[in-house]
């Protein structure tokens, strides 16, 4: 795939913004995420180019953090918290049926581009754990048994 010329000043733009920092690429990395909204390799090989760091540690660093994304988000990212406090009240148990439900693991997004899952690690909400956030709204103290509810919920969000 071939990026487009606007795309590709976006990139540049960011790589420019960020040009007197020691270390720069974290900094570059999550506005091209938030702006662009996914890194795939084509982006990063103009980052490489803009920036000098080679794709490889790039991609290494793309891959590792599960807030960035190879591919484009869904349109409802849900964030599961895994975080202490999440995790004793069941943090990991709510992820999973995520994962189980839309079929997904953490990082991936459905094949109908409408949901991403992600682990977090802490949403500052841990007086309400176990907590989810779906596109920035939070879930207080989420229990299994609502979990289909609330995928239904935004899946019937599109069928209005
Ligand atoms: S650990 Fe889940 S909100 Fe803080």
């Amino acid at each position: 795939m071939t990026l487009r010329t606007e795309a590709v000043t976006m990139i540049v733009d960011i790589c420019n913004r960020y040009k007197n920092e020691p270390s720069p690429l974290m900094l570059i990395l999550a506005d091209v995420q938030r702006e662009y909204g996914y890194i795939p390799l084509e982006v990063q090989e103009v980052i490489a180019a803009k920036t000098g760091i080679p794709v490889s540690e790039i991609y290494g660093v793309v891959t590792f953090y599960n807030f960035f994304s190879l591919v484009p988000k869904g349109k409802y990212v849900i964030g599961c918290c895994i975080g202490t406090a999440c995790y004793v009240k069941g943090g990991q148990n709510v992820l999973d049926k995520f994962s189980e439900l839309l079929k997904i693991k953490p990082g991936q997004t459905t094949t109908d581009g409408l949901f991403s899952l992600d682990a977090i690690r802490c949403l500052g909400a841990c007086g309400i754990a176990p907590a989810i956030s779906i596109n920035g709204k939070v879930y207080p103290k989420v229990t299994l048994g609502e979990i289909p509810n609330i995928i239904k919920e935004y899946r019937d969000k599109e069928m209005k």
